[in-house]
């Protein structure tokens, strides 16, 4: 079924000569921020837009095309960046009507009025869908970018977000590889239709992971760009690293370049480092955070723009990550303390994405207190003012999992009494965490377990430990 299109040919005319101005207008160094809104506490659309512009951000980036939100951002000044769903991308791949019908709804309503810029196709698709999915991402930009241009749609790029393990190989930078099982099939394609549609590469960039997985080899002033004198210096090419920001976007880069597509331009669709984290993890603290975000700001807001070794002088376009905590993001801890915002609206930190407050106008930081690995014994145990059904629910599934994992609870053994659902969801959350951590299971449970150091155990009733 074709789209019935009805523009005026004037609205034509002033959309060429708009394009026409825009391709050759340089795009803004200001980075922007990531609306991530998995929190049941987060402030509405329009207090949101408020706090962004406080931040002095100069685009949005949502996980979806949430209509509420693309409403309120009519009439400001923030680009927008869009993202069709995961869920979505098979199908859409293979029906055009589908894909015209998402623009037509998601889009159109609130195109131009809403300055959406860039439509991200998935998120992370190669991280986190199946891998039968995967062949269908590029024909879903495709048919997605087909759409756009039926409908007179030209300012709106079109790309999708990768995360770093796309490469299998990022070691010296320009050792920077695909992964093989993508390479040809997926990245290939990819990076034909971006250099064909002059879009971007989007890249989620975060170097805290592979510090805080390394700590002991990895100098933390060199991943918050603090470094005076560690620089790592690639024997492949000479270049000389600073930062290990620079390391991992050049890996990419020359993993670009390696299958023949070296012009390509990164946009950090993602970067940050978390203010606060669980126990067992390290340097997520409000100290790293604000001093990684500020010299990523820094860096990124230069003039002239200082680029990356293998792009010296490129401008590197960039979304923060992220506006507010998210406390219903599953995983470590880490993951629901990503903001720059607690949900309340105020500052976890004072930042200016403009980059123009000097450093000195900050107060003071709270010294990091964790920059070194916890050592010691954890447990895992219920987390205070939950929801008690909730807890019930989950000390079922916990005593489910594992290898007598609550047989200790059970009537008459040593860990029965006091015989409560708080006692008894703590003992089976620790034993269940005890046994199931090395296989990456997390102390969440949704939020209704927490990590402590302090030793539940009571009487002859020993608690299971995590020892680091
Ligand atoms: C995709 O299409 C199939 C077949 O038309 C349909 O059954 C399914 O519900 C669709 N999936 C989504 C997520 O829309
Ligand atoms: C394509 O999508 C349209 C709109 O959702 C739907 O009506 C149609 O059945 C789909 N076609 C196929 C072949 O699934
Ligand atoms: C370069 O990458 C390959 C895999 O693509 C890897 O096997 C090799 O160890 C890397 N070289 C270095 C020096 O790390
Ligand atoms: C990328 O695009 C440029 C400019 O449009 C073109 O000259 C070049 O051939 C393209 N590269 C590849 C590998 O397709
Ligand atoms: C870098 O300088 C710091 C502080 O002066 C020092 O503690 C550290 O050992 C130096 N590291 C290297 C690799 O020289
Ligand atoms: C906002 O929340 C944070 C973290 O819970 C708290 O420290 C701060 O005092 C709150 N600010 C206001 C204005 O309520
Ligand atoms: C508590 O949790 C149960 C089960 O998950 C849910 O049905 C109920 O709505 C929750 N109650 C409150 C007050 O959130
Ligand atoms: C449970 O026991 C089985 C058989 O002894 C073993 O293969 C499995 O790894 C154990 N599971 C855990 C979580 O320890």
């Amino acid at each position: 079924m074709a789209m019935p299109l009805a523009f005026p040919p004037l609205f034509f005319i002033i959309i060429f000569f708009l394009s026409l101005s825009v391709s050759s207008a340089k795009f803004s160094a200001t980075p922007g921020v990531n609306y991530g809104q998995l929190g049941n506490n987060l402030p509405p659309p329009l207090k949101s837009l408020k706090l962004i512009k406080s931040l002095n951000a100069k685009r949005v980036k949502l996980y979806d095309a949430n209509p509420q939100i693309l409403q309120s951002l009519q009439h400001t000044n923030l680009q927008v960046s869009i993202m069709v769903p995961n869920e979505i991308i098979a199908n859409i791949s293979s029906n055009q009507t589908l894909s015209d019908q998402w623009i037509q709804t998601n889009v159109l309503p609130f195109y131009p009025h809403t300055l959406i810029r860039y439509l991200l196709v998935g998120n992370e698709v190669i991280s986190s869908t199946r891998p039968e999915i995967w062949p269908q991402l590029v024909p879903a930009m495709r048919r997605i970018k087909r759409s756009l241009k039926t409908l007179g749609i030209r300012k709106v790029k079109v790309g999708t977000s990768s995360a770093m393990d796309v490469l299998e190989s990022s070691y010296p930078p320009s050792n920077g590889t695909f992964r093989g099982d993508i390479s040809g099939r997926v990245m290939r394609p990819m990076l034909e239709f971006l250099n064909r549609t002059k879009s971007f590469f989007f890249l989620d960039v975060y170097p805290y992971f592979p510090w805080s997985s390394d700590s002991t080899n990895i100098d933390l002033d060199y991943a918050l760009f603090e470094s005076k004198n560690v620089t790592v210096t690639d024997p492949g090419t000479g270049l000389v690293y600073h930062n290990l920001f620079d390391q991992m976007v050049d890996a990419v880069y020359f993993a670009m370049k390696r299958i023949g597509f070296p012009d390509v331009r990164i946009f950090i669709a993602e970067t940050g480092w978390p203010n606060a984290g669980d126990i067992d993890q390290i340097g997520a603290n409000i100290y790293n955070a604000a001093t990684y975000n500020r010299n990523f700001v820094k860096k990124v807001t230069a003039k002239p723009p200082v680029g990356t070794p293998a792009r010296p002088g490129s401008i590197l376009p960039s979304f923060i990550f992220a506006l507010f905590n998210e406390n219903q993001k599953p995983g470590p801890g880490t993951e629901r303390h990503f903001g720059l915002l607690y949900p309340n609206g105020s500052k976890v930190y004072e930042i200016d994405l403009s980059g123009k407050t000097p450093e000195s106008e900050f107060k003071a930081l709270p010294a990091p207190e964790n920059n070194r690995p916890y050592k010691g014994r954890i447990w895992c145990v219920v987390a205070k003012g939950v929801n008690k059904t909730a807890v019930a629910g989950a000390l079922t599934y916990a005593c489910s999992q594992g290898n007598k994992t609550c047989d200790a609870v059970q009537p008459g053994k040593r860990c029965f009494k006091p015989d409560s659902l708080v006692w008894h969801a703590s003992y089976a959350f620790s034993s269940y965490w005890a046994q199931m951590r090395p296989a990456g299971a997390t102390c969440f449970f949704n939020g209704l377990a927490t990590q402590t150091t302090k030793n539940p155990s009571y009487g002859s009733c020993k608690f299971p430990s995590v020892t680091l």
